[in-house]
């Protein structure tokens, strides 16, 4: 017994100093894939070009983030305010997602990938929301990485619907406010059950939060890319994991 923890203590020691392993790997990943519109405008190419690109780059991305062993991998894939983008834009987004709910099943059968889904779902088309619903019904007991897709969702709506869910709970007598505590409310919330990300990844050079997982990501550690979406990759992947491992992460306490 204590010869084979010694075996992957070694095994692991010759991976980190190989590069090939990671002695502080975030558990949960949460990316903003910007830079679609602008990788296909550079290319003389319709938006959606790039928005198909995209979709191909979230299964690469997705698959070494399986492979690498990170828990929950969180891709902001449709905000609330994208709804306002003109209409041709929205029905190929809405088109593309459900041709990729259509064929994604085997892969996230085959790397045992559990699938769920946030966000204000009651807009979203009927037919992707029950591609949505199976998807996530048939992966539901896998045990590798959870992949969330973030649709139709806005932080400041999420976090509105949590207040009135906790005020109807209130006000039936279920509790009382002075009961109201993080953990309570964090139920409420549509990530209920996942842990806060560790990393923010956000593509194409720019530096927002654009109303993502405000509540979450209290204590985050936010990386910045200048690539766009359709050209990230696991060399930049790595690059960012690379970053991730070199901060001091105090959550407002002092070093140990
Ligand atoms: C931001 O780029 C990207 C989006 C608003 C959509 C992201 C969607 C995908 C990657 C494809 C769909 C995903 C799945 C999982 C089916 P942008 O259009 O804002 O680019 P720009 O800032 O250069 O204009």
């Amino acid at each position: 017994m204590g010869r084979e923890i010694l075996d992957g203590v070694l095994s692991l020691v010759n991976d980190v100093s190989k590069g090939k392993a990671y002695m502080a790997l975030p558990e949960h990943i949460a990316i903003i894939m910007d830079g679609n519109g602008r990788w296909a405008q550079q290319r003389g190419l319709p938006r959606i070009a790039g928005h198909q690109q995209g979709v191909s780059t979230v299964r690469k991305v997705v698959e070494e983030c399986s492979r690498l062993g990170i828990g929950y991998l969180t891709l902001y894939a449709f905000s609330s305010e994208n709804w306002a983008r003109p209409d041709d834009e929205v029905q190929s987004l809405m088109s593309l997602l459900g041709q990729y709910l259509g064929t994604e099943l085997p892969l996230l059968v085959e790397h045992q990938i559990r699938f769920r889904v946030i966000g204000d779902l009651e807009k979203l088309p009927q037919a992707i929301r029950e591609s949505l619903n199976e998807t996530i019904e048939r992966t539901q007991h896998n045990r590798g990485l959870t992949l969330t897709l973030a649709l139709s969702y806005g932080a400041r709506d999420e976090l509105l619907r949590a207040v009135k869910a906790v005020a109807e709970e209130v006000s039936c007598g279920k509790y009382f406010i002075a009961d109201i505590d993080e953990e309570r409310f964090s139920e409420h919330l549509d990530t209920k059950g996942t842990p806060d990300p560790d990393l923010l990844i956000r593509t194409s050079g720019e530096m927002r939060i654009s109303n993502f997982l405000l509540w979450q990501m209290a204590y985050t550690e936010l990386y910045f890319c200048s690539c766009f979406w359709p050209d990230f990759d696991a060399a930049e992947l790595k690059a960012a994991l690379d970053d991730y491992e070199s901060r001091s992460r105090r959550f407002g306490t002092v070093s140990s």
